[in-house]
């Protein structure tokens, strides 16, 4: 989770090995992730982005409360790929 000056926002981000896919953990870390940053850091504005096709990511950002935003795009760490992506936000009071 970092703060992005772009969306005015921090993004929530996970890559978990394969090994430990499917076990409920992406979620569980990003729920605490955003209470933690809600909590110590006063963070409202949250963003979150998933490629089209990467429903286990879709699924984790709508377990967390996000709602959908817009479409987007959606780079690789290294920047040697660019996805089709949907954006979310999610504003806590
Ligand atoms: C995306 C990722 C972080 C999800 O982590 P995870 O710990 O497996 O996710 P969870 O176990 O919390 O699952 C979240 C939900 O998605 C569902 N899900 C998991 N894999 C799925 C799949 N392949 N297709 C559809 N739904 C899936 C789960 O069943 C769960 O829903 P449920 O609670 O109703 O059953 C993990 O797959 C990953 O690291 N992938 C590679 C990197 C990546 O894609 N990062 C995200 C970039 S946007």
């Amino acid at each position: 989770m970092s703060y992005a000056e772009k969306y005015k926002a921090y993004e929530l981000g996970y890559n978990l090995k394969r090994l430990y896919w499917g076990m409920g953990y992406a979620t569980e870390a990003s729920k605490a992730m955003i209470q933690w940053a809600y909590k110590n850091l006063g963070a409202h504005d949250f963003f979150a982005r998933h490629a089209n096709e990467n429903h286990a990511s879709r699924n984790v950002i709508i377990k967390c409360g996000f709602q959908f935003d817009n479409y987007g795009k959606l780079e690789k760490y290294d920047g040697s790929e660019i996805f089709e992506a949907s954006c979310y936000r999610l504003h806590i009071e």
